[in-house]
């Protein structure tokens, strides 16, 4: 298969036009970022209500399995680009052929399934939680005795928000818990009783150049995000290390855009320690912070990776956290516009469902020393 253009070929002009895969919150400010740069983009999305729609001129309304939609789509942008990881290999194989998709698809094709994502992290000789391949109920009592209790079981592939993932502990029913799983293909983890669960959003250019941002800590409630803080409580060396990580990754991956890596940061006798939990080859959620606390926000960083443009250099404005609005939260919209300091992001999305991410709010504790 020939690539339409490699990465090093793509160098957008002010007016040119990004195509982005997906119409979620996270192609909506991809989009804006864009915009704010001069640039257009096109949204493809099979969901008419997608929240990306709403700023952006063209809209490509169809199903990724819609060739004719994806050649129109690829004909009428210059680079395109995704806002979730699952893009179909063959929609994503029938773009390439027609203008270059970055990241490159071999990307995806690593982080969709979380049994090659950990595989390809331990052959770069950093820290997973201990997993095994599960394919069957028989094979999921081996992994647990190899492993032991309490672990995670994940589906393999289109886990998100916890979604497609089950704890097990000593004296559950194995078999009925593979059983609700739902799928022939999954992974056990070990459950890591960890500290705090940091990531790190780095942005690496077609020239090999990586910029990450302040590491970010993370708290989920109900195995969704509900707030992240930069910087995180860590140790210097360890946020180092973290970075370090995250670059070791982008560039073993070629990657060209903005990622983003979560880890595990553990406890043991030797002092702190971190895993990576897993990578998400887009913009992410951890990263909203960065939209108001910092010179240049994971968006345009994308952007700029994308488009040929060289990288910014953030400068992190203080304290940053950012909380996100999830089903209800949201109808509070009013209360947080009067809380000084605070900046609201309301996505445009429709009805508040239970667990959906509708708006976050960032806000900024200016750095004492740097005033
Ligand atoms: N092996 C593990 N040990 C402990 N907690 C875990 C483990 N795997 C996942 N979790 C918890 O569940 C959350 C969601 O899991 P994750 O693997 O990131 O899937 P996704 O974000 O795709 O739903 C993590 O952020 C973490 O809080
Ligand atoms: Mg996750």
């Amino acid at each position: 298969m020939i690539e339409a253009a490699t990465a090093d070929r793509v160098k957008l002009k002010p007016g040119d036009t990004i195509g982005i895969l997906g119409g979620g919150q996270l192609g909506r400010m991809l989009a804006l970022a864009a915009a704010r740069l001069g640039l257009r983009c096109q949204v493809f999305s099979p969901d008419p209500d997608s929240p990306a729609f709403d700023v952006v001129l063209n809209a490509a309304c169809a199903e990724y399995a819609d060739v004719e939609a994806l050649e129109l789509f690829a004909n009428d942008v210059d680079v395109i680009t995704y806002e979730f990881e699952n893009v179909p290999a063959a929609a994503a194989m029938i773009l390439a052929a027609r203008r270059p998709v970055l990241p490159n698809r071999k990307v995806l094709e690593t982080t969709q399934d979380r049994l090659a994502e950990k595989d390809f992290v331990k052959r770069l000789g950093i820290g997973t939680a201990a997993y095994a391949d599960v394919t069957s109920a028989a094979s999921l009592h081996a992994a647990i005795a190899k492993i032991g209790l309490p672990a995670v079981l994940k589906t393999r592939r289109f886990g998100y928000d916890g979604k497609g993932q089950a704890i097990i502990r000593e004296g559950d029913n194995f078999d009925r818990v593979w059983a609700d799983i739902g799928t022939k293909s999954a992974i056990l983890e070990a459950f890591i009783p960890f500290e705090r669960e940091i990531s790190v959003i780095a942005a690496r250019s077609a020239n090999g150049e990586v910029e990450c941002f302040d590491v970010t800590e993370n708290e989920h409630r109900d195995h969704i995000l509900k707030m992240s803080r930069a910087p995180a409580a860590i140790p210097d060396a360890l946020a180092l290390e973290a970075r370090r990580i995250a670059e070791a990754i982008a560039t073993a991956l070629d990657y060209v855009g903005v990622l983003a890596v979560e880890m595990f940061v553990l406890e043991d006798e030797s002092g702190p320690r971190i895993l990576v939990n897993e990578i998400a080859p887009r913009v992410h959620n951890s990263g909203h912070w960065t939209l108001d606390g910092a010179s240049i926000s994971q968006f345009e960083q994308h952007i700029r990776a994308i488009a040929g443009w060289p990288l910014g250099k953030p400068v992190r404005y203080g304290a940053v956290t950012m909380t996100n609005l999830i089903g209800d939260e949201v109808l509070d919209y009013e209360k947080w516009l009067t809380v000084p300091g605070a900046t609201v992001h309301l996505y445009g999305k429709g009805a508040p469902r239970p667990g959906r991410k509708m708006g976050h709010v960032t806000q900024v504790e200016a750095d004492p020393a740097q005033k």
